[in-house]
């Protein structure tokens, strides 16, 4: 096994450190030579296929429902069709409006998630035409589905999932563009500089893991905490979920995700006084409504630690401390966003003295309800 963990602790991390090469591998067969528009020679849709969807309906699990989320925002902004994001066992047992128009797009890493594959059959039996984003060839959601976009993360052998969910993110962005391309809603040039964004992150993952320090620091002075919570706007709010997640699945310390909006609603009456508090504010054009909601935890005295993009000096003037993410473009930073986050939930789980790889209570693959 130590010599499966590729000299990493565990292998947790070492699927961290992967993510350059799992992103890259993603992303490159999908991407034309010359960097200017996507190509999915797996799907070979016509615009007529794309124009015909009225709807898209996501259905997901786990950290694949969190993709799910952020998918919303890349389709919704980018393609302009109607995005529903639905647990997969919520979408089973509702009543739903699903047509031969719905467009069914199910994430699943190990391809075998009992409520996702169930889900998938019935978004079919109700007339949806269907997509599967995963990662394992041949598992039974690949079949089910008519069509498959794999991710190329390679096995993912920890129960927290890290590369699979990156990889999730570029594919299902790169499907977003492919979709706008088609249905001609995406304007040339904005699609090649997402791209041009896209290619710099494998490297740009490298700056991240350049401060792993930082974030080693900050589990330890977690690592007595009862309580932490993640807030965030727009995509923020999608990856403060999945930072909530990866901390609590394997740190098993209580952590909540809440969008900034809602933090008067009901949230702030939590704030004490050094609670910690993991503001994401890389999101440019809801920057400064993050910074009056870090102000009101500031004000409760809660010690908050700034996510944001390089250079982002206003919201690093109201934090306690700052985690850096390397400058990129608003779409495609919620993938190195999440990486911090991934190693803040590691050094956390480590620092307490958890079985990292294998949390307790917790399987890889949910294949029974
Ligand atoms: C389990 C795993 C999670 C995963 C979820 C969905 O709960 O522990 O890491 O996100 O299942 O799994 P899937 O294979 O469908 O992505």
């Amino acid at each position: 096994e130590a010599a499966e963990k590729g000299g990493f602790e565990h292998f947790m991390l070492k699927e961290i450190y992967e993510q350059p090469k799992a992103i890259r591998d993603t992303m490159s067969c999908r991407i034309a030579n010359d960097g200017t528009h996507v190509v999915f020679d797996e799907l070979k849709w016509t615009p007529e296929d794309v124009k015909s969807i009225d709807k898209i309906l996501i259905t997901a699990c786990g950290t694949a429902y969190h993709a799910g989320l952020l998918a919303k925002y890349f389709i919704e902004k980018i393609a302009k069709i109607p995005v529903e994001v639905d647990i997969a066992s919520e979408y089973r047992y509702r009543d739903p409006l699903t047509d031969h128009k719905t467009l069914c797009i199910v994430i699943s890493q190990s391809g075998e998630t009992i409520d996702t594959l169930a889900a998938l059959k019935e978004a079919k039996r109700r007339g949806a035409r269907s997509l599967a984003v995963t990662n394992v060839l041949g598992s039974s959601i690949s079949r089910e589905a008519d069509q498959v976009v794999y991710t190329w993360a390679g096995p993912e052998i920890a129960v927290a999932s890290t590369k699979a969910y990156t990889t999730q993110l570029v594919a299902l962005l790169l499907l977003s563009l492919y979709m706008g391309q088609l249905n001609g809603e995406l304007d040339a040039e904005l699609e090649g500089n997402i791209l041009s964004d896209l290619m710099n992150v494998p490297d740009q993952c490298q700056q991240i893991f350049d401060h792993v320090e930082d974030i080693h620091a900050y589990a330890n002075q977690f690592k007595e905490k009862e309580d932490v919570f993640f807030i965030g706007r727009s995509m923020d709010y999608a990856l403060a979920m999945e930072g909530a997640l990866k901390l609590k699945e394997i740190s098993y310390i209580h952590a909540e995700a809440y969008a900034g909006g809602e933090l008067k609603h009901g949230t702030l009456a939590l704030i004490i006084s050094g609670v910690p508090v993991i503001a994401l504010a890389t999101q440019r054009n809801v920057e400064e409504k993050m910074i009056s909601n870090i102000k009101e935890v500031k004000a409760r005295d809660a010690f908050v630690v700034g996510v944001v993009q390089e250079h982002d000096t206003e919201v690093a003037k109201c934090v306690d401390a700052i985690i850096t993410i390397p400058k990129t473009s608003n779409f495609v930073v919620p993938i190195m966003t999440v990486i911090p986050l991934q190693l803040l939930a590691y050094y956390t789980a480590v620092v307490r003295g958890n079985d990292v790889d294998k949390p307790r209570n917790l399987a890889k693959s949910v294949t029974v309800e």
